[in-house]
């Protein structure tokens, strides 16, 4: 093997950057809400503490117990371009802020797989828990992201071919029962978008699983006016943006808006010498199709593979 060292680019936070993008994740505020609120109670005592003492000051909750030693694990699911991966990147630094804390955020690279040697996925594995156990040093808080997950996730009904990737499953298992009992203020965000494929025990062991979904109706107009900033979209050139949407024969995704849809209008504006707005966005809308929606996969495709 040639390269043996894994690196999971540590990133303090607060940062400027990391907060602007924070603010700019359009549409999915529960799902932003949530997920600080939660990532807030696992690493931070003082606001489990002062609720406790508020509302339970004489009391020994059995649940406050377990939530102390339970598997500190977050599930984002979902639609590719919602917002997962952005959202994960950033929340540290509106969390360091509530928390008051600094934050480091960690992340397993793309190829945690490794060359596909046997045991290679469950040594990159525990070797990226211990790298992060070991640069976290006690009262310190951490976050980390384990993106694209679907591989070293697989259910191991569904994965009875794939050896590699079953001892992989085991390992991170075993790795998050771990954390808890290290005593680390670290938290695991785990990023898929094939749910349905993920194995009943890291779903069991996730605290919160928050579901991702291309907008709809509600959240459009919010996208739209985000998309146009600077513009002064009028309402009736948002609900035209909104109709014209809703007519696809499924929904944009957030990423297929305010990425590609918006750099092609703005390209096309430049290009016929006229404004960037509702307009030209309007157009390109009409022109462009949504990208196609994830495959709900079945047990024979997955035996496949
Ligand atoms: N809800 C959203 N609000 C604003 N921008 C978004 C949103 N979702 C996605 N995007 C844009 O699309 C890009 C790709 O999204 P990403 O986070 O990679 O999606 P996912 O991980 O769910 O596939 C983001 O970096 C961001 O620029
Ligand atoms: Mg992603």
């Amino acid at each position: 093997m040639e390269n043996n060292t894994i690196n999971l680019n540590p990133q303090k936070h607060p940062q400027k950057r990391s907060e602007e993008g924070f603010n700019n994740l359009v549409g999915i505020e529960e799902l932003k809400e949530k997920l600080l609120q939660t990532l807030a109670i696992l690493l931070d005592d003082s606001t489990l503490n002062n609720w406790q003492q508020k509302h339970h000051p004489k009391q020994k909750l059995f649940v406050v117990e377990r939530l102390k030693s339970g598997v500190p694990l977050i599930i984002l699911s979902g639609e590719v371009g919602c917002g997962k991966t952005a959202l994960a990147h950033t929340v540290a630094s509106p969390l360091a802020k509530k928390i008051k804390k600094e934050v480091t955020v960690y992340e397993t690279p793309s190829n945690i797989r490794g060359g596909g040697m046997v045991g290679e996925i469950s040594n990159r594995i525990s070797e990226s828990f211990k790298i992060v156990a070991q640069e976290l040093e006690e009262a310190q808080q951490g976050i980390l992201i384990i993106d694209e997950a679907d591989d070293i996730g697989t259910s191991r009904a569904q994965n009875q071919a794939h050896h590699e990737d079953r001892t992989g499953l085991n390992t991170l298992i075993k790795e998050l029962d771990q954390i808890r009992l290290n005593r680390k203020k670290l938290a695991v965000i785990l990023i898929t978008n094939r749910v349905e494929v993920l194995d009943p025990a890291l779903l069991r062991r996730a605290g919160l699983h928050l579901k991702f979904e291309r907008p709809k109706k509600g959240q459009l107009a919010d996208v739209f006016e985000h998309v146009l900033k600077g513009t002064n979209p009028t309402a009736p050139e948002l609900k035209e943006l909104t109709t014209t949407a809703a007519n696809k024969s499924h929904s944009f995704s957030y990423s297929d808006l305010i990425q590609r849809a918006a750099e092609i209008s703005l390209y096309n504006a430049i290009q016929n010498d006229q404004a960037f707005g509702a307009k030209v966005l309007n157009e390109v809308l009409k022109d462009i199709d949504p990208t196609p929606l994830i495959e709900k996969p079945t047990i024979e495709n997955m035996n496949k593979k």
